[in-house]
C-alpha cells in the first residue's frame, strides 16, 4: 500500500467512527473526497435552488392582490435569497468551487426542472408555496441533522423561514378552496404542480442514496422524505375539498 493510500484510509476511518458516533465534521481535513463529492453536490443544489426559488417569486410581488400580500412575497423573496446566501457562503470554504461561475453560468443549465414550470397565476404561486416551501421544509430537517457541522447548523433558521412560507401557501390554498368559484382554480393548480413537485425527492432507494445515507449527509432515503410530505399534503387538501393524486404520481 502506498502511503497516500494507507492516509486516505485511515482517514476514512476516523471519519466514519466519528459519523457513527453522532458527532459532527467540522474541518476538510477530516473528511474524504468520496464524502466531500457528495456533500457539495448536495449542498450546491440546495443553493441554487434557493436562488431559483427567490427568482420564480419576484414577479409575485407586483402581481400580489394586496398591499399586505405585496409585503409578505417581498419578504419571501429576501428570506430565499438570504438562504442562498448563507448557502454560498458554506461552498467557500472549499476552494474547488468557483461560486460565480455557479451563479452566473452554471445554475442556468443545472437547475432542478421545478424551476423552469413558470408560476402563471396568484393561485400557481399560493399552492407553489404550499408544496414546493414544505417539500423544501421536509428535505432540510435531513440537511439540519447531517454529519457536516457548519451546514446542520445554518440550516436551522433555514428551516423555520420554510415553514413560513408554507403557512403562507396553506392560509390562501384553504380560502380559495373554500369559495366553489375559485376552487376549480385552486384544484387545477394542484393537478398541475402536485406531480412536478412529487419529483423534487428524487429517485427511491438508489445506490447514491445509500452513500448519502452512510455519511449521513442525508438522514432517510429520497422515498421516505416524500412520504413523510404526501401523508402530510394529502389530508389537508381533502379537508379543503381537493383531489390530490397517489403517491407514485411523479412528472416524467
Ligand atoms: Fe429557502
Ligand atoms: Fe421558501
Amino acid at each position: 500500500m502506498t502511503t497516500l493510500v494507507k492516509d486516505e484510509k485511515a482517514k476514512h476511518d476516523a471519519m466514519m467512527e466519528k459519523i457513527n458516533s453522532g458527532a459532527k465534521l467540522e474541518s476538510l481535513e477530516e473528511i474524504t473526497s468520496e464524502y466531500r463529492d457528495l456533500l457539495l453536490k448536495l449542498m450546491i443544489a440546495q443553493a441554487d435552488s434557493e436562488l431559483a426559488g427567490a427568482y420564480g417569486y419576484v414577479p409575485w410581488i407586483e402581481g400580489a392582490p394586496t398591499l399586505a400580500e405585496k409585503l409578505a412575497m417581498a419578504n419571501i423573496v429576501k428570506d430565499e435569497i438570504r438562504h442562498a446566501k448563507a448557502m454560498y457562503e458554506l461552498l467557500e470554504r472549499f476552494p474547488e468551487v468557483d461560486i460565480d461561475k455557479l451563479i452566473y453560468e452554471d445554475n442556468m443549465k443545472n437547475r432542478m426542472q421545478v424551476f423552469y414550470e413558470p408560476i402563471k397565476t396568484w393561485t400557481d404561486l399560493v399552492m407553489f408555496n404550499f408544496l414546493m416551501d414544505r417539500a423544501a421544509g421536509h428535505q432540510l430537517r435531513d440537511a439540519a441533522e447531517s454529519s457536516w457541522g457548519p451546514w446542520s447548523r445554518t440550516m436551522v433558521q433555514i428551516e423555520k423561514e420554510e415553514w413560513m412560507h408554507v403557512k403562507h401557501g396553506e392560509t390562501w390554498v384553504k380560502r380559495l378552496s373554500a369559495d366553489p368559484k375559485t376552487r376549480p382554480e385552486v384544484q387545477r393548480a394542484l393537478d398541475f404542480w402536485y406531480p412536478r413537485v412529487n419529483k423534487v425527492f428524487g429517485k427511491p432507494g438508489s445506490e447514491s442514496n445509500k452513500h448519502f445515507q452512510q455519511f449521513r449527509i442525508k438522514q432517510r432515503d429520497n422515498h421516505d422524505v416524500r412520504t413523510v410530505w404526501y401523508n402530510e399534503i394529502k389530508p389537508l387538501l381533502e379537508s379543503y375539498g381537493l383531489t390530490v393524486g397517489s403517491i407514485d404520481q411523479i412528472e416524467k
